[in-house]
């Protein structure tokens, strides 16, 4: 189990020389993106650039959004202690049930039943946080369609302009449910499957015929995508753990075979108890790391077109097995571009929720996120006094900051960073 919340480390996070070539690499990289891309999201989402045929007047809020979350990022990259603006991206747990038997997350076990935010407390926090000039609102769980209300909240997230994302594990899934999600203005859903092959996945997932469910559904959603015009972005996701980290690779296959739009992974976490506890030895072993980076090398070089990941994630995910205590070298963007929020409503900086902010029940997220508990935590998150992850929702953007402070030009310009970018806007 890891429990390196006291761990420090003698590092590099020092501010760069020069804010300005910073920001000279910065307009370097967005002008790169432009050219590359001309229209960011497909279908009805929103569009950022005001040179896109598709732009309209209402895409001015999330211009004003993507400006004031990159002055943030600029901020953070700089040293300043305390954000201007609410997070880039939120995540809310809506639920803690679920319906899947995974071995890696013990949410399911779960017997108490939170008092859950409801429809209306759920809207407020997405207006709060859309005030403030957030870009992306992940909902996840616990299975997140086991809330019926679910594409209710979606639909009023991304009415505000927030690009939003589903976590989900297809379970619950019917033609209605593929249609209505096709209908949301979803931005991106992510299927999580922990093998690319049914007795793989459903042994590490706890349920027969999961597989077969989930890549049906991701089908559907695409068959409908395809023919409607309308649809998310589909991504499969994996949890990497001692019994698939060989199959990374063909996990990209999988994606391929299916019609799916990308592929994203994350190491298996281990702290203990419901949220992030393993039911049995799962974590990924030094033994283990040769296997890993040679399928991670294949994806990196084969596989870049669907992988979403800036090309300093793979290296950390061997850092991650080896010595997490390295990764206290990059900077953690938790509690000031990012924030989780549970079930009832507590506010964390990141998903291993090691410290609370406040409850939206008390106060609103504005007044939480810029209170004095918030405070205190970024100065904890500053000296390292903090469990370490190295979970996808976060660490891409601690490498982005990371390589802004260390004015990386190169890494900063790199097709692999451009792609990550590009897909995190639209909601990824
Ligand atoms: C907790 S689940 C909630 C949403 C939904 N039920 C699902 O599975 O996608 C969100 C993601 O966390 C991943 N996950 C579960 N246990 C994990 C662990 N111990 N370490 C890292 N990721 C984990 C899941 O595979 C899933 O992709
Ligand atoms: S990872 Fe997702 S699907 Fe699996 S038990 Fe946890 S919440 Fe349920």
């Amino acid at each position: 189990m890891l429990a390196q919340g006291n761990l420090r480390a003698s590092d590099n996070k020092g501010v760069g020389p020069s804010f300005a070539l910073s920001w000279y690499a910065l307009r370097r990289f967005v002008w790169a993106i432009r050219e590359e891309h001309s229209c960011l999201v497909r279908n009805h989402d929103s569009v950022l650039l005001s040179h896109c045929p598709h732009a309209v007047s209402e895409n001015s809020v999330r211009i004003a959004s993507v400006l004031g979350q990159t002055r943030s990022l600029l901020r953070f990259a700089r040293g300043k202690p305390e954000p201007e603006k609410g997070p880039s991206k939120v995540s809310w747990e809506v639920i803690n049930s679920c319906d899947a038997r995974c071995r890696t997350c013990q949410r399911w076990t779960e017997e108490t039943t939170p008092r859950l935010l409801s429809t209306e407390e759920g809207k407020w926090l997405i207006e709060d946080v859309a005030r403030l000039g957030t870009l992306s609102f992940s909902f996840t769980g616990g299975e997140p369609f086991l809330r019926e209300d679910l594409l209710e909240l979606v639909r009023h997230a991304s009415g505000l302009g927030l690009s939003t994302h589903i976590s989900s594990n297809g379970l619950s899934f019917d033609d209605d449910r593929v249609r209505e999600i096709c209908e949301s203005g979803l931005s991106t859903i992510s299927f999580s499957l922990d093998g690319p092959n049914a007795e793989l996945n459903d042994d590490l997932r706890g349920i027969d015929g999961y597989f077969e469910t989930a890549v049906e559904y991701v089908r559907k959603l695409r068959d409908l995508r395809e023919k409607t015009g309308r649809g998310p972005n589909i991504v499969i996701n994996a949890t990497i753990s001692s019994k698939n980290a060989s199959w990374l690779a063909t996990f990209a296959e999988l994606v391929r075979g299916n019609g799916a739009d990308g592929l994203t992974f994350q190491p298996v976490h281990d702290f203990g108890g419901i949220q992030l506890g393993t039911s049995d030895n799962l974590q990924l072993k030094e033994e283990m790391v040769k296997e890993m980076s040679d399928a991670m090398e294949v994806v990196r070089k084969r596989d870049a077109d669907i992988v979403p990941l800036p090309e300093r994630f793979y290296s950390g995910m061997v850092d991650f097995v080896r010595d997490p205590r390295s990764l206290y070298k990059i900077p953690c963007v938790a509690g000031y571009l990012f924030a989780q929020v549970d079930p009832e409503g507590n506010i964390y900086p990141c998903p291993i929720k090691f410290a609370s902010m406040g409850n939206i029940r008390e106060k609103s997220f504005s007044d939480i996120w810029f209170g004095e508990e918030a405070k205190d935590i970024r100065r904890r998150i500053r000296a390292d006094d903090h469990p370490i992850c190295w979970m996808n929702c976060i660490a891409p953007m601690n490498i982005l900051a990371q390589e802004i402070r260390n004015l990386r030009l190169g890494s900063l310009l790199s097709p692999s960073f451009r792609r990550h970018i590009m897909r995190r806007l639209k909601g990824a």
